[in-house]
C-alpha cells in the first residue's frame, strides 16, 4: 500500500503531479479547509479522502505514509503582501509547524515542501534549519509561460532542473478567444495604469506570477488581442499557466477556479520533483 498525506491540499495538484510523474499510489490523504477547493478536488479525483482541519488530524491516527506533500500558506512570507509580511509566525504561514508536526507524527519516507521564493531569508534559514535539507529553487518558467519563483525541500533525490521548455505567453493564447465578461471603464484605466508595476502585466514573452486573488482583483496578467481589445486570460489559458491537464474540471465560477490555480502548484514543476522517488 502506498499512501500519501497532502496537507493545505488545495485543488489537489499533488494528485495531478502524482499522475503525470507515473508514480501510483493507493491512499490519498487530503487536508483542506476551503469549500470550493474540496468541492473541485472531489468532482476530479472522488476517491481522496478528505480530513479537514490540519490542526485535528493526528498520525497516530493514520496508516504508514510514504510521502508528505503541502504548500503552506505564503500570505506572510511573501513580497506580494508588504504590509502582511510578518513572517514563519504570521497567523497564515505558521502552518507551516503543522507540516512539520505531522513529518514528525507520520516519518514518512519522503516529503516536500513548497513556498514563495520571495520569503525574507531568515524565514527561509529556518524552515532549512528544521526541515534539515536545503530548498531547491526552481522558478516555473523553464517549463510553462509563467514565471513562478518557488522554493522546494525535499528529501527526493534531486535529478537536476529540466531543460529550459522555452515555453512563451505566445504558444498558450489564442488571440482572437472573445473576451469573457464586460469590463467597466473603471478597469480599463485601472489595468493600463497598473501595467506599469509588477502587479498587472500586458503581454510579454512571459504572464507574470498568478496569485489567488489576481483574476478578481484585476492584478494580473492581461492579453491584447488580434483586433486591439485588451482581455483576461481564459480559464483554459490560467489552466496552462500552471501546466494543468484540459480535461481537469472546475465545477465552480471562474473567480473560484482561477483562486484555487493561483494558490495551486505548476503541475509540471511538481511531477519533476516526484521523480526521483523510488516506492
Ligand atoms: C497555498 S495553498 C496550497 C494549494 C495546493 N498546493 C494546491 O495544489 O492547490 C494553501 C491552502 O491551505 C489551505 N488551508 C488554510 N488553512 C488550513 C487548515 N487549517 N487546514 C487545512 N488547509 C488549510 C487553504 O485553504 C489553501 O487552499
Amino acid at each position: 500500500m502506498v499512501n500519501v498525506l497532502s496537507l493545505f491540499d488545495g485543488m489537489s495538484c499533488g494528485q495531478l503531479a502524482l499522475n503525470k510523474a507515473n508514480i501510483q499510489y493507493d491512499n490519498y490523504f487530503a487536508s483542506e479547509i476551503k469549500k470550493h477547493a474540496i468541492e473541485t478536488t472531489q468532482h476530479n479525483y472522488p476517491k481522496t479522502i478528505q480530513l479537514g482541519d490540519v490542526h485535528n488530524i493526528y498520525g497516530s491516527q493514520l496508516p504508514h505514509i510514504d510521502l508528505l506533500i503541502g504548500g503552506s500558506p505564503c500570505q506572510n512570507l511573501t513580497y506580494m503582501n508588504s504590509q502582511g509580511r510578518v513572517g514563519l509566525e504570521g497567523e497564515k504561514s505558521k502552518l507551516f509547524y503543522e507540516f512539520v508536526r505531522l513529518l514528525k507524527e507520520t516519518k514518512p519516507k519522503y516529503f516536500l515542501l513548497e513556498n514563495v521564493g520571495s520569503m525574507k531569508n531568515k524565514d527561509k534559514e529556518l524552515i532549512t534549519k528544521i526541515l534539515g535539507v536545503k530548498p531547491i529553487k526552481f522558478n516555473s518558467s523553464l517549463v510553462s509561460a509563467q514565471k513562478r519563483n518557488r522554493l522546494y525541500w525535499t528529501n527526493i533525490p534531486f535529478l537536476g532542473l529540466p531543460n529550459d521548455k522555452q515555453v512563451m505567453l505566445n504558444d498558450i493564447v489564442d488571440r482572437t478567444a472573445p473576451r469573457e465578461e464586460n469590463w467597466s471603464e473603471k478597469k480599463q484605466e485601472f489595468v493600463l495604469r497598473k501595467s506599469k508595476t509588477m502587479y498587472v502585466n500586458i503581454d510579454g514573452n512571459k504572464s507574470i506570477p498568478i496569485t489567488a486573488r489576481a483574476y478578481s482583483s484585476w492584478n494580473t496578467q492581461f492579453i491584447t488581442n488580434a483586433d486591439g481589445m485588451l482581455r483576461d486570460l481564459t480559464l483554459e489559458e490560467y489552466k496552462k499557466l500552471q501546466t494543468i491537464p484540459s480535461w481537469y474540471e472546475f465545477p465552480c465560477i471562474k473567480s473560484k477556479a482561477t483562486n484555487l490555480i493561483g494558490d495551486g502548484w505548476t503541475i509540471d514543476v511538481i511531477s519533476h520533483l516526484l521523480k526521483g522517488m523510488v516506492i
